[in-house]
Order: C-alpha cells, then sequence, then structure tokens
C-alpha cells in the first residue's frame, strides 16, 4: 500500500486511536486530529502510541468549528501532502431519556457527531475529486441503525451520517472518490465503559458473540474499505456488532 496520509477525526479517542494504528501498520502516513492536540494529555497520548511503535502527527482539530477545520486541513495538506484517506471518527455521547434531554445535550451530540461531517469532508472532497483518488468512512453506529433508549440525539446523528454518505458517495464515485460507513457496535472502548455497569450488562447478553468488541476489529475494517483495492465499495453500511442487530 502506498504511503498516502491518512487522517482521522477523534484520533486520539477509544476507536480513533485503534483506527491510526490499524492504519499505519496497513501503511499509512497517520495524522490524528484532536481537541486534545497541544495539551499534556495530547503529548501523553503521543508518547504511548511512540511506546507502542507509532510515530504519529497530532493536530488540534475542533470539529465542530467549520473555519477551524478549513485552517487545520491547510496545515496538514501544506507541511505533509494531500489528504487521500479521511476518517470522520470523531463523537461524544451525552446519553439520557428524551423526556430530560436539554437542547443543549442535542446540539452538543449532533453539532460534534453530523455538522463534523460536513466541517471537514467539506474542507477534503475536492482535492480528492481533483486529484482522481479519495477514501472516506465514516464511524456511525449500530445505535444509528436500530435506535437505542437514551440516545435521541446520537441515534439520530448517526442514523445521519449514513444518509451523508450514501448521498456524496453518488456524487464523488466517478472521480475514484469512495465514501463508506462503518457501524461499530458496542466495543471496548471508554465511551461504553461509561454506560453503567448494570445496564452494559445487559446490553452484552444481547451480543450473539458473548462479548464486547475489541476497537482493534474496527480499525481493521476501517482499513479495508479505505485500500486503494477497494473502489468498487461504496455508499455502504458495514456493521460491526457481534451480531447485535442483523437486518
Ligand atoms: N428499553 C425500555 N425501557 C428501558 C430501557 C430500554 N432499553 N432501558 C431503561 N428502561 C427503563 C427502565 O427500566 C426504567 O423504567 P422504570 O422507570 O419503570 O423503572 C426507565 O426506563 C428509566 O431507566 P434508567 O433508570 O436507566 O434511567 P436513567 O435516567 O437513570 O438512565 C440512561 C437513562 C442514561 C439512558 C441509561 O439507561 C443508560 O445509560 N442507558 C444506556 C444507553 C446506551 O446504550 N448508550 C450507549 C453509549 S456507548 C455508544 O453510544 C457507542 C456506540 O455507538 C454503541
Amino acid at each position: 500500500m502506498s504511503q498516502r496520509i491518512a487522517v482521522v477525526t477523534g484520533g486520539a479517542g477509544g476507536l480513533g486511536t485503534a483506527i491510526c494504528k490499524a492504519l499505519a501498520d496497513a501503511g499509512r502516513k497517520v495524522v490524528a486530529t484532536d481537541t486534545i492536540a497541544g495539551t499534556p494529555e495530547g503529548q501523553q497520548w503521543l508518547d504511548e502510541c511512540r511506546n507502542d511503535g507509532y510515530a504519529f502527527d497530532l493536530v488540534f482539530m475542533d470539529v465542530t468549528d467549520f473555519e477551524g477545520c478549513g485552517s487545520a486541513v491547510s496545515a496538514i495538506e501544506t507541511e505533509q501532502g494531500p489528504i487521500e484517506v479521511l476518517i470522520n471518527c470523531a463523537g461524544i455521547t451525552r446519553d439520557g431519556t428524551f423526556k430530560r434531554m436539554t437542547p443543549d445535550q442535542w446540539r452538543a451530540v449532533l453539532s460534534t457527531n453530523l455538522d463534523s461531517v460536513f466541517n471537514v469532508t467539506k474542507h477534503v472532497v475536492d482535492g480528492m475529486m481533483d486529484r482522481g483518488f479519495g477514501r472516506i468512512v465514516n464511524i456511525s453506529s449500530l445505535n444509528g441503525q436500530k435506535g437505542q433508549f437514551g440516545q435521541a440525539n446520537y441515534s439520530a446523528a448517526k442514523a445521519g451520517m449514513h444518509g451523508f454518505t450514501m448521498a456524496l458517495a453518488q456524487e464523488t464515485a466517478r472521480k475514484g472518490v469512495t465514501v463508506n460507513t462503518v457501524s461499530p457496535g458496542y466495543v471496548a472502548t471508554k465511551m461504553v465503559m461509561a454506560v453503567p455497569e448494570e445496564v452494559r450488562e445487559k446490553i452484552v447478553a444481547q451480543i450473539p458473540v458473548g462479548r464486547l468488541g475489541d476497537p482493534r476489529e474496527i480499525g481493521d475494517s476501517v482499513v479495508f474499505l479505505q485500500r486503494d483495492e477497494s473502489g468498487f465499495i461504496t455508499g455502504m453500511d458495514l456493521s460491526i456488532n457481534g451480531g447485535q442487530y442483523m437486518h
């Protein structure tokens, strides 16, 4: 695989880190973007990755800020070269029953999980189409496919991501740019471990495979979709959920 530049938003998060590592193992030059860039926490993430043998770049990007995303993309492309692989992975949860959900909880999740996909992709996709090659993978969720009690905001945003995937995939298909969605189920990350234990145990009991997913399993699926050889796969939603939702 050639040394194409792959940008992973939310790259220092639970799934993001595994995706960065899997892409690097597949030969990509990985740039992670995250709001922790430039903080001690960001430095600690870089150090831990370096100890594991990964020399990533970590760039500040607030995915809710359209102009800021543009500046970060320009800086990456000026310093490193064209972005040929984009993984939209930044995401948050603000769970709560709809009855109790506040406008702030709604806005935070829609903005970070869905507006973000527009904010980042908009600055990257024209260059991909001009060069005739691009791979975009949007990290959605099982809960965007089936809905989840306590996640009206998250389920709406994640379902929206795949709508975006299907529309953009049609607009970019003739220019060598594929756009796909990966929908992980419950994977052993901080986000899932934040679900109260008794609730989580009930969820795991519904997973036919009988366990949480491993973040690496998501990373490997992203690698598959963004390969140079995967140019005929576009507009799809790849479910990785241990059989929890079959449709
Ligand atoms: N279906 C139907 N009823 C349910 C239910 C469900 N799935 N879950 C809870 N209820 C019921 C409860 O039995 C309870 O009923 P009673 O009032 O009659 O006793 C009522 O709803 C309230 O439940 P809680 O006590 O749990 O309410 P809460 O306000 O304390 O918590 C919650 C609500 C925050 C949504 C909590 O249930 C929760 O955290 N749920 C998990 C949400 C979840 O799966 N989040 C995923 C995060 S990870 C992620 O998002 C990654 C990914 O992509 C997969």
